[in-house]
């Protein structure tokens, strides 16, 4: 694997990256005004990012937004995105980590793999909350899937 870093960005943030995790404009708006978000530089050039929130009363910290630019997918990189993620929420004193997406999806296979597990399944999640069908890979999202990972 080539240098990577990965690193807060704070302002110019990577709408097209992160428009592909969700296309709700509105709730990326509202979750960047409250989370952080980190992003990873491929020999200084941004290939992917994610959103990290928290939720400080329940002690648990929540990705609510992960993309990797297409060209640079299947390569361990949203992975080591994550590892970044439960990292940095032990060393900042969170108890867990949450994640959704859509249910029986890759991803969910992708994180279960990542040592998160299902805390709540949402039934028509993606129609009752966004304005258009949620498609991804071709298929329309209906349920949302909630994990979490404690953190030891
Ligand atoms: C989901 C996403 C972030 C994965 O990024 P990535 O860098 O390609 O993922 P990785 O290379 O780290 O792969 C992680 C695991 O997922 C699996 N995976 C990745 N893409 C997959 C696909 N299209 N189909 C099936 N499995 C897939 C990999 O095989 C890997 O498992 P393994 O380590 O057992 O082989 C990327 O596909 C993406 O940005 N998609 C669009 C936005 C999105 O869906 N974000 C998540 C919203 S919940």
């Amino acid at each position: 694997m080539n240098e990577y870093e990965i690193r807060e960005i704070t302002r110019n943030y990577p709408l097209s990256l992160l428009l592909d995790a969700d296309p709700d404009i509105k709730k990326i708006e509202k979750y960047l005004n409250k989370g952080r978000c980190f992003g990873l530089f491929l020999n200084g050039t941004l290939i992917a990012e994610y959103v990290l929130k928290a939720n400080k009363k329940e002690k648990s910290a929540e990705i609510v937004n992960l993309s990797v630019a297409e060209e640079h997918r299947r390569k361990g990189y949203a992975r080591i995105l994550i590892n970044d993620a439960l990292k940095r929420s032990k060393e900042e004193g969170f108890k867990s980590v949450r994640i959704a997406t859509g249910k029986d999806s890759f991803q969910q296979i992708f994180y279960q793999s990542c040592g998160f597990e299902i805390c709540a399944v949402e039934k028509d999640y993606f129609p009752n909350n966004y304005d258009a069908p949620v498609i991804d890979g071709g298929i329309e999202l209906k349920d949302r899937v909630c994990l979490k990972k404690v953190l030891e």
